[in-house]
């Protein structure tokens, strides 16, 4: 038998074992199996995607479109009959939705094509995706259990935290997420940093910041695609990820429940801290699905000087 599914033989942990062996309660590991499982559809749907789109370049707008979709349909329709989803809140829906029977034990929230844009660039991009037990209208704090992420890369690799450390997955040629790093832990200190958002519509706090980032000799890594950018702070282990307020646009472009808040509990539980500048990411109520917020995350020194700098 080869390196695979089912061979326990050699030393390889999956998604399943490990959840099992991190003692994530029994509910929570089938789901978030199940959505590392869409992931997968997803990705065959973006390879299906690149291919039609070669040398047709400008069909592409009506391709990516059809992709966020895609992507939102392949989520909604599994989570259907996941048996415990109750609710899914999606950035591709304008409303909640009621799915399943009413009495599963978890709502879902999803950014399921993040930064598709970039598509036709080849860079990477990805799947966000929150598990909240009670209504998804509190604070991430009080709500969240669980927080995964999938890149779109060279590999596919999924992130994930049930509350007890952040947990790295690649999935390998048999279809399978191997364990790559168990839990990951951000240094005190990073070398770089990610800045969203075009430098003449900082605010002047955020760009003396930024000044002082670079300054200092931090090295820019901004790929403008959230998912990847996030990763590679969690993955380098250190640095900063800034969507900062505009001038125009006080709270910024992230969404708080889609993006920002399952990023801010899988960052925290590796150590790191995510604020709007001010108040923990995780302690902001969410008022409606579509609120956005400043965000500053990645390692505790970069954050409490973005803090410095703002308040
Ligand atoms: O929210 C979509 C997104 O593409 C993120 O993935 C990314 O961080 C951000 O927008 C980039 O925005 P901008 O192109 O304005 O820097």
């Amino acid at each position: 038998m080869g390196e695979g599914i089912g061979d326990y033989t050699k030393n390889i942990v999956d998604l399943r074992r490990h959840m099992w062996g991190a003692g994530v309660e029994v509910e929570l590991r089938r789901l978030i199996w199940q959505i590392a499982v869409v992931g997968k559809y997803i990705s065959a749907k973006i390879h299906e995607a690149n291919r039609k789109q070669a040398g047709f370049k400008n069909i592409y707008g009506e391709e990516q479109l059809s992709l966020d979709r895609g992507a939102d349909d392949i989520l909604k329709n599994q989570l259907q009959f996941s048996g415990f989803v109750r609710q899914y809140a999606s950035e591709e829906q304008d409303d909640i939705i009621k799915i399943g029977s009413g009495s599963e034990k978890y709502i879902v929230t999803a950014d399921p094509l993040d930064g598709s844009s970039l598509v036709d660039t080849n860079l990477a991009i990805g799947t966000i995706i929150g598990i909240h037990k009670e209504s998804v209208f509190d604070t991430g704090k009080k709500t969240m259990a669980a927080a995964l992420y999938i890149t779109y890369g060279p590999l596919i690799t999924m992130v994930y935290s049930a509350g007890c450390g952040a947990h790295e997955f690649v999935l390998n040629r048999e279809g399978e997420y191997v364990l790559a790093q168990e839990n990951i832990r951000l240094k005190e200190k990073g070398s770089i940093f990610s800045p969203g958002g075009l430098r003449r519509d900082w605010v002047p706090q955020h760009l003396k910041f930024i000044e002082n980032l670079e300054k200092e000799g931090y090295k820019l890594r901004y790929s403008g695609g959230f998912v990847p950018d996030i990763n590679q702070v969690l993955i380098k282990k250190g640095g900063l990820f800034t969507y900062p307020a505009l001038q125009k646009s006080p709270n910024g472009k992230l969404r708080l429940l889609f993006e920002l808040q399952p990023m801010a509990f899988i960052m925290e539980q590796a150590g790191g801290r995510a604020t709007d500048g001010r108040k923990d990411i995780m302690t902001i109520k969410v008022e409606k699905l579509d609120q956005c917020s400043p965000i500053y995350i990645g390692s505790s020194t970069e954050v409490q000087m973005a803090e410095q700098f703002l308040s």
